[in-house]
């Protein structure tokens, strides 16, 4: 079954509050979308592997360790995804980024891809997929699912926030996707916004309605 991580830090916390006040500007939301996406993808990265090298510093011989070239790319969902990827970036500046546009169909609330745009070898990458608002999970399912059908085997997905039936989504649909989200709220409401949430985050994060 796949684990769900709930990064309870007070650094998260706090940004996660800003997010959620309707009175905090679209400026200091994206800061803390992407500040909180860095935090996230922190704890996703915990078992890359490592390699020893040898080294000199300025005072004796030592043995370091270094990331061991491990292809990561991240896939981030059009459009509030957008937001997460600086986050992701300032720590892993050299991963390739992936887009997949789905939006929810408004009667059904079912995801309709729109456009795709993955790096060649996602297939041989470690995915860490990218959607801020984890809401009926259908759309971070259906994203899941498309990679895996181009051949991806090791995927992680960051949201910042999850409600129980989207992580109930997930669980079942793909049991070897890990959740690393920053809380997970109460319910959604009768149009698929979760609640208390942050409202639109796409809209939040790009100053739209
Ligand atoms: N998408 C959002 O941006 N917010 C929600 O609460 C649910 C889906």
């Amino acid at each position: 079954m796949a684990q769900v991580h709930v990064m309870d830090h007070p650094l998260i916390v706090h940004k996660l509050s800003l997010m959620r006040d309707k009175y905090t500007g679209s400026k200091e939301f994206r800061e803390a979308v992407e500040e909180i996406s860095s935090l996230l993808c922190y704890e996703a990265t915990r078992d890359l592997p490592l390699k020893e090298v040898e080294i000199e510093t300025p005072i004796a011989h030592a043995k370091v360790r270094y990331i061991s070239g491990k292809k990561l790319a991240v896939v981030c969902i059009l459009r509030a995804g957008l937001g997460m990827v600086d986050g992701i970036l300032d720590l892993i500046p050299s991963a390739k980024i992936g887009h997949i546009g789905l939006y929810r169909d408004p009667d059904t609330l079912q995801p309709v891809e729109y456009y795709c745009k993955l790096p060649n070898d996602i297939e041989s990458r470690d995915v860490i997929v990218v959607d801020p608002m984890l809401a009926t999970g259908g759309t971070a399912n259906a994203a899941i699912q498309f990679l895996k059908n181009y051949g991806v085997k090791n995927i992680k997905l960051l949201s910042i926030l999850a409600v129980p039936e989207s992580i109930s989504v997930i669980q079942e649909q793909h049991p070897d996707v890990d959740i690393y989200c920053a809380a997970i709220d109460e319910k959604l409401n009768d149009k698929g916004y979760i609640v208390p949430g942050v409202g639109d985050a796409g809209d939040r994060l790009f100053g739209t309605k």
